[in-house]
């Protein structure tokens, strides 16, 4: 692996918990609220896909507020307005995994850049991490807003590239998403997968550099890989 001068992290999945809003879900459909997250999460991520895929942008945001629709009417469940828009309100307050802010004030102390590159609205990133507590750690939030199509499209990886001012063989992008941790390593960046869920990487040609349990094994194995035993 090469000279690691920035990490950037995915932030639905990597750093807050997607299923967090299972409980906002249960509360209005007791017994019901992780298989709406499952579902919703699920048809959130291939709107984005079939979006890109289509030429027909609309914001992540969007994506969150169909799929749920999707979700509930699917599930068979009934879903009005104001309930749709509070349950979306809910994925913006989705909470950080438990080793996440000490994980990026370790990395933080080593010098490196931080900086989240997510498939979320510019509003919606903010929101994400100030509500999370961890945005004093990053020097930038990069929306994919900016060049109008999602991740995995090399034009995200791309942007981060440039807002960073780092070249992509020195930045090391970090996901539990197995197909986005595969868009970044073809774009040319290093890749670390945080596979919290024990599962396996997507088949798609790459895998990726480092593999970690959670974030906080980050540091050491970045250490590990300057300083081999
Ligand atoms: C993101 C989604 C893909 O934060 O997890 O970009």
């Amino acid at each position: 692996m090469n000279k690691v001068e920035a990490l950037v992290f995915d932030l639905y999945g990597t750093l807050c918990d997607v299923h967090s809003v299972a409980a906002a879900c249960d509360t209005r459909f007791p017994g019901r609220g992780r298989e709406i997250s499952v579902m919703w999460r699920q048809k959130q991520l291939e709107y984005t896909w079939m979006r890109s895929l289509m030429g027909c942008y609309e914001n992540f945001e969007k994506a969150t507020y169909d799929a749920l629709a999707f979700a509930c009417r699917q599930l068979g469940l009934e879903l009005a307005g104001p309930l749709q828009q509070e349950l979306c309100d809910a994925y913006l307050h989705l909470a950080a995994f438990p080793e996440v802010p000490s994980a990026l004030k370790e990395l933080q102390a080593r010098d490196l850049k931080l900086a989240v590159l997510s498939n979320g609205s510019a509003r919606s990133i903010d929101a994400v991490v100030t509500h999370a507590g961890i945005a004093p750690y990053f020097d930038e939030l990069i929306s994919v807003d900016e060049v109008g199509i999602f991740k995995p499209h090399h034009r995200v990886y791309e942007l981060a590239e440039r807002r960073l001012g780092v070249a992509r063989s020195a930045i090391l992008f970090v996901s539990s998403n197995s197909w986005d941790a595969t868009g970044a390593a073809y774009y040319g960046y290093s890749t670390c997968w945080v596979n919290r869920a024990r599962g396996c990487f997507d088949e798609l040609g790459r895998s990726p550099d480092l593999e970690v349990p959670h974030l906080g094994r980050i540091a050491p194995a970045l250490h590990a890989a300057v300083h081999p035993a």
